[in-house]
This record gives structure tokens, C-alpha cells and sequence, in this order.
């Protein structure tokens, strides 16, 4: 593999901002440097020893780019297998190569639920070669798979998921009873257990009592904020008698950061994340918008919006992901909120409305840095080759024009759903290059090979009964 050289850009990490080049070689990042005045040739840097055999080398070339590590979105569904009609690995890892993100992790309520070694091996096998960016995968908890999830874990599941509520392809949770049982294993496993914390006997009784949602405020109220509430405590709770290390899936309400940040306040082993509809849409545009609006949690008030915000900036909230849940534009075409299905693309538009956001002030880079890549690398036991720009990690960046102005088209989405509020929004920053372990997979709008490789989570034996941990 050619070595890879990133010349001239502004490198952007969780610390900081400065202008430097970066010697990508067998994939990984093996020097970084600060361009300063005194230094300002990369051919002496090279003379200096680090850069030999310097003729075999690819040079990129970012001047008036950033830098940035590329982005690992721990909730994207991908729907591969049994909803590719809605999506399919290579045209959602494809959008996540378009949209600066290198690392995904895929949920698990495909078709079948990923709910014993058996299925998470074939679906496994089925993903192989279809990707064009890295990826993990999860493993389900359901009602009745308690008996496959060491199972799971040992067949490389990068995380649990837990689906407390009823969302797509509703997919039932054990009794609290059961959940004890289930979070201690969890907590042996060591492996992230990521929970959709929306209680479910809460909304069956709303949706009984409110009948057909006709309107924005009938759908709010069969998902209301108790619902979420109940479920975001007693995980919290669940977690800090069992020692398991849970993370709360997006994020909805300012009250829902209230809870989880007493709860890391006692201790508990809790992280958290909202995802950008929460964070840039209010119910005022979905009354706007329409049923293809709807997501699970719903999009909730102003307010709530504010103090998702606060809780971003004081670490209550731990990162950002997309939640990306591509339906087609029939399906979301639906005039009755209760019967149009939940979700909404991201994984091409959350760097985009990120960096416009970071244009207005209401976050740094380095936070947007560490909000998308550094800290959900460490959460989900990546830290050890994504989430950062330093010497040993997989070389995986974005390349990005902050100054950039574009406005969103369904033809810049390479996702098989273009169901984007965003369409016709005028965006600043955009997607220039994007690299995964130095092959570059997006260069100038075009899309490279689907080189992305399987990530295993830390349990995974490789059938040898013994920890096989991630290598090379
Ligand atoms: O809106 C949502 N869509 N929320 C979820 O929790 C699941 C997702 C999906 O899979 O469609
Ligand atoms: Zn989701």
C-alpha cells in the first residue's frame, strides 16, 4: 500500500488547532508535524530521517483544508439484512463516507434482530466487502435471548443494544426482573450496553388513550416525556447496582440531562449522547414539516433544545451520534404521525450543520472533534486506533472547507432514503476528502473502493475460547 502524506492542512484534535502534516504508512498515522515558521519545509522533515523512501509516497494535498479525525457514529441503522429496500451497507456506508465519517456502528434491528452468535456471524459474513467505511456491530437484547448473549459477545458484538420502547421492528425488552439479571451479566461482559430508553408500557397506554395522532401534538403526547424519564432513571439505577456500563441513546429531553447528570454525579457507569435533530429542530418544525419529521424519541421543545445544549458543554452529554434510520419517502409520506414510520437520515449532514454551527459560535472545533470521534472512539473501546491524529492510530481523517457555502440537494445524497429536513437548507463546511487507514474513499465528490473492515468488540474470541482482542 502506498504511504500517504496530508500536506499543508490545519489539523484539528479534541485539543486543539494547528497547522501541520501528517505521514500516513501502512495504514496507520506515522508522524505528525507541527508546521512552524523555522520549519516550514517538509523536505527537510524528511532529510531528517522519518520520511525515507519518500518516493513511493502519495501526497494530498489540504492547504486551505482542516484536518479532522474521521467521525465514529455509534447509532446508524443500515437495515442489511431484510430492509434493504429502505437502505443497504454499501449505500449507507457510502453516506458515511460522503458525510467525513470512518467509523460506524450498526444497530441491530435488521431483519432478523441480531439476537444469537449464529445470526451475528451471518449477517457478519454478509457485510463482508460491502462497506466503504470500518464498522461494528451490535448484538440485541430481546425478551428471550438472556441464554446467547455471552455468545454474542464472544462472536465479536461491539456493544449491546436495548430497546425498552417500541420503534422499528419492535423488538420487545425483558421485564425489569429479567434486566437485573441481564445488566449484571453485562457488567462481567464489560462490553457498552447501549439502551433506548423509552418506556414502553407508558406509551401503549398514551397511544391507547390518544388514538390516531392527526397532528404534532397528538404524536408528542403518546411519546411523553414520562416515558422517557422512567426509563433514562431506572437504567441510570440499574446500572450503578450492577456495575454495567450503560449509555443512553438519544437524548430528547432537558430533564432526561437532569437525570443522567445526578446519576454520574452518584457514580453510576452511565454515558450519554443526543443526536442533531434534537439539537437543530424544535416541534415547531415538525408541525411544519410533517409526519417525515417523526423520529422515536421524538424532536421536543425549545427549551429542551437549550438544555441539550448545556449538557453537551458540561459533559453531561458524552457525543453526538446521527441515529441515521433511513425509511423511504413513501413510507414517510404517511398523513397520520401514528402510522408513518420513525427516523430520519444524518450520516451526510451532521458534520455539515455541525460546522455551520461551529461558524456561529455555538461550539468549538475541538469540541465537535471531541463530541463525534474522540469520546464515542473511547466509550466503545476504539481508543486504541480511532477517535484522534497521533502517531499508532488508524489513519482515518476528514478533510473538510469550512468556508464552503452549499446548499443540500437530494443528488448529494448517496443514502437510499433522502428524507432530510435539510433539503434546500443553506449549509457552510463541507466535505472535501475523506480517508479510511490512509485509502482515500471520498476525493473530490468521488467514491473510492469499499475497502472498510469489521471491527470486533473486546470479547471476541475468533472461536478459539480465547480472547482474541482487536489487532492490526
Ligand atoms: O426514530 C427512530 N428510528 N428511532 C429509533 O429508535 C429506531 C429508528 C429506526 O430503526 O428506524
Ligand atoms: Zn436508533
Amino acid at each position: 500500500m502506498t504511504d500517504l502524506l496530508v500536506r499543508g492542512g490545519m489539523i484539528v484534535t479534541a485539543g486543539g488547532v494547528f497547522p501541520g502534516d501528517i505521514l500516513v504508512r501502512g495504514g496507520r498515522i506515522a508522524a505528525v508535524v507541527q508546521r512552524a515558521e523555522e520549519f516550514p519545509n517538509w523536505g527537510t522533515w524528511v532529510a531528517g530521517g522519518a520520511g525515507e523512501g519518500m518516493e513511493h509516497v502519495r501526497v494530498l494535498d489540504a492547504t486551505g483544508l482542516h484536518v479532522l479525525p474521521g467521525l465514529v457514529d455509534v447509532h446508524v441503522h443500515l437495515r442489511d439484512p431484510g430492509l434493504t429496500h429502505k437502505e443497504d451497507f454499501l449505500s449507507g456506508t457510502a453516506a458515511a463516507a460522503f458525510g467525513g465519517v470512518t467509523t460506524v456502528l450498526e444497530m441491530p434491528n435488521t431483519l432478523p434482530p441480531v439476537a444469537t452468535a449464529a445470526l451475528f456471524a451471518q449477517k457478519r459474513e454478509r457485510l463482508a466487502g460491502r462497506s466503504y467505511v470500518d464498522y461494528g456491530l451490535y448484538g440485541v437484547i430481546d425478551e428471550a435471548n438472556f441464554p446467547h448473549l455471552r455468545e454474542l459477545a464472544e462472536a465479536g458484538a461491539i456493544a449491546f443494544k436495548l430497546f425498552l420502547g417500541p420503534t422499528t421492528g419492535d423488538i420487545r425488552a425483558p421485564g425489569w426482573g429479567r434486566l437485573q439479571d441481564v445488566f449484571a451479566l453485562v457488567a462481567e461482559l464489560g462490553l457498552p450496553l447501549v439502551v433506548h430508553a423509552e418506556d414502553r408500557d407508558v406509551i401503549e397506554y398514551a397511544q391507547a388513550q390518544v388514538g390516531e395522532a392527526r397532528d404534532y401534538r397528538a404524536f408528542l403526547a403518546t411519546r411523553p416525556p414520562f416515558g422517557e424519564l422512567a426509563a433514562t432513571q431506572t437504567t441510570c439505577l440499574l446500572a450503578q447496582v450492577s456495575g454495567a456500563r450503560v449509555h443512553i441513546a438519544h437524548v430528547s429531553l432537558g430533564d432526561a440531562v437532569d437525570l443522567i447528570r445526578e446519576a454520574k454525579e452518584r457514580g453510576a457507569p452511565v454515558t450519554a449522547e443526543t443526536c442533531p435533530p434534537y439539537l437543530f429542530m424544535t416541534a415547531e418544525d415538525c408541525e411544519r414539516l410533517g409526519p417525515a419529521s417523526k423520529i422515536l424519541p421524538p424532536i421536543r421543545e425549545r427549551k429542551d433544545q437549550e438544555r441539550l445544549w448545556e449538557g453537551l458543554h458540561d459533559g453531561t452529554l458524552d457525543l453526538i451520534a446521527t441515529d441515521h434510520a433511513p425509511h423511504l419517502t413513501e413510507e414517510k409520506a404517511s398523513k397520520s404521525w401514528s402510522a408513518a414510520p420513525g427516523g430520519m437520515i444524518g450520516l451526510e449532514t451532521m458534520l455539515p450543520q455541525l460546522l455551520t454551527a461551529v461558524g456561529e459560535g455555538r461550539l468549538t472545533l475541538p469540541q465537535l472533534v471531541e463530541w463525534t470521534s474522540t469520546r464515542p472512539a473511547t466509550i466503545f473501546g476504539l481508543a486504541g486506533r480511532k477517535g484522534d491524529i497521533r502517531p499508532g492510530l488508524d489513519a482515518d481523517f476528514v478533510l473538510v472547507d469550512l468556508d464552503a457555502e452549499w446548499t443540500l440537494q437530494p443528488e448529494h445524497l448517496h443514502s437510499k432514503s433522502k428524507n432530510s429536513p435539510l433539503l434546500g437548507a443553506r449549509l457552510r463546511g463541507k466535505v472535501v476528502h475523506t480517508i479510511v487507514r490512509g485509502h482515500v474513499v471520498v476525493e473530490n465528490g468521488k467514491l473510492g473502493e469499499p475497502i472498510g473492515q469489521w471491527l470486533p468488540g473486546a470479547c471476541w474470541t475468533a472461536g478459539t475460547g480465547q480472547p482474541a482482542r482487536i489487532g492490526g
